[in-house]
């Protein structure tokens, strides 16, 4: 019997066979309670894939999402790797702490409790809340409001583009880039907007917008969004805090797209030298090849609206192949998320299903000859949590498959009210 790899084409099967793969789970043969575990099925970590992981609530996506990154950090090759979870309702901090609750079912698959060290980034101006409500955390970043585009605070503060607000904001941030080029501040912006000549109530408008982002506790001077790429490590970036505020989605959505932009653009300049460097035959790569894992994709990159990540997402998706950058996109509804996003996924973890829309859906992205028999792979699944099925592009297969238990805590569990 052939290993399992999936996202691994035949060529790089040939010349590295396992390297460089992650043990996610094992096959299911059978049908539903009689379905047995058989063989371990490997995921490639080593070449850029976009991965959608889908399924009613409570069915194991954050949990599946958290073994992934476990695998991105345990690889061989995980030197050459970076791995950002972007975490909007702050659960991935316990990846940190081994998983001792689950120690016998660890043992069934020879695995042992262990801890990660994933490193834990908060917005700057939020470090009191964090501590007030004792959640732990390693480090801040920062962004640069000359970072961004009028068209990503149009977006950002849903405002009309063509309305006095969003044409004063569209005037103001092209007076201060072509004055300061990105160097200037929130500050500037309000006094910019009082210089300009618009009624008084557009301009108080756009003013108290522009306030209102001074208290979401991300700009700065300078962006601090570069650490999240460091070589091997793997960067939890909370922002879990912005739950708490009406544009929270905006906000996080405006950490997205500003990280996604500035990896793309690095990972670009980066792809240059390494591919001079191969022809010199130096190994290493300049920066490391970046995985980004998205909880609540559909929040950011909507099947309808349009949010500040959705561009530099889609062009992840697009064009990142090239340069070496993965993304995996985790959602209850595949028919929420963009669907450039999902007819470009190479690899789809889907948990339980039943919505019809999610079902077609996920029938739209697979190839015309497996698609007929998704239901029937659907219907024979056992109900059990961490079950799914994995839709491999590159061996234009479906693998029933039970996931594996965490290494790590997981802290998204569903609560009870029993004790
Ligand atoms: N592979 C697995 N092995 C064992 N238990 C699992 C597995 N996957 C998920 N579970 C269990 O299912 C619970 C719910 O999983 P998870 O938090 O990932 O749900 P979710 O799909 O992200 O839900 P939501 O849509 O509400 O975010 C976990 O707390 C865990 O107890
Ligand atoms: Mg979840």
């Amino acid at each position: 019997m052939p290993k399992i790899s999936v996202g691994r084409d035949q060529e790089d099967r040939e010349e590295h066979g396992l390297k460089g793969t992650g043990v996610i789970g094992k096959h299911l043969v059978g049908e539903k309670e009689e379905a047995h575990k058989a063989n371990t099925i490997h995921f490639d970590l080593a070449r850029p894939h976009v991965m959608g992981v889908f399924g009613k609530r409570g069915t194991g996506k954050s949990y599946s999402m958290g073994t992934i990154a476990e695998e991105l950090q345990n690889a061989d090759i995980s030197d050459n790797l970076s791995t950002i979870i972007i975490d909007p309702m702050g659960i991935y901090w316990s990846m940190k702490r081994p998983n001792e609750r689950s120690i016998t079912v660890l043992e069934e698959w020879d695995l042992k409790p262990e801890n990660f060290d994933a490193k834990v980034y908060i917005p700057e101006g939020k470090t009191d809340e964090f501590e007030q409500k004792e959640m732990p955390y390693d480090d801040t970043f920062t962004l640069k409001p000359g970072e961004l585009s009028a068209q990503e605070w149009i977006m950002a503060f849903n405002i009309d583009i063509s309305s006095e607000r969003g044409i004063l904001l569209e005037r103001v941030i092209s007076r201060l880039s072509k004055e300061y080029g990105s160097d200037y501040r929130i500050d500037h912006i309000i006094e910019g907007i009082r210089k300009l000549e618009f009624s008084e109530d557009v301009q108080e408008g756009l003013i108290n917008r522009f306030n209102a982002a001074k208290d979401w506790g991300v700009f700065s001077d300078e962006s601090s969004i570069e650490k999240f790429t460091t070589r091997g490590e793997l960067s939890i970036v909370d922002v879990s805090v912005f739950g708490e505020i009406s544009s929270g989605w905006s906000v996080r959505s405006l950490i997205v797209a500003l990280l996604a932009k500035r990896i793309l653009r690095e990972r670009m300049k980066a792809r240059r030298i390494e591919e001079i460097d191969e022809m010199q035959n130096i190994a290493e790569n300049e920066m490391p090849i970046t995985w980004m894992l998205i909880d609540e994709a559909h929040e950011f990159l909507p099947a309808e609206g349009k949010t500040p990540a959705s561009d530099p997402l889609l062009r992840w998706v697009k064009i990142g192949r090239e340069p070496g950058v993965s993304l995996v996109l985790a959602t209850q509804q595949p028919a929420k998320l963009h669907p450039n996003a999902l007819s470009q996924c190479d690899i789809v973890l889907s948990h339980r299903l039943t919505a019809k829309q999610d079902i077609d859906a996920l029938g739209e992205i697979m190839q015309t000859y497996m698609r007929h028999d998704l239901r029937h792979y659907i219907d024979a699944l056992p109900d059990k949590p961490g079950t799914g099925l994995i839709l491999d592009d590159n061996s234009e297969r479906i693998y029933p498959i039970q996931m594996r238990p965490r290494k790590s805590w997981h802290a998204g569990g569903t609560p009870d009210a029993f004790d």
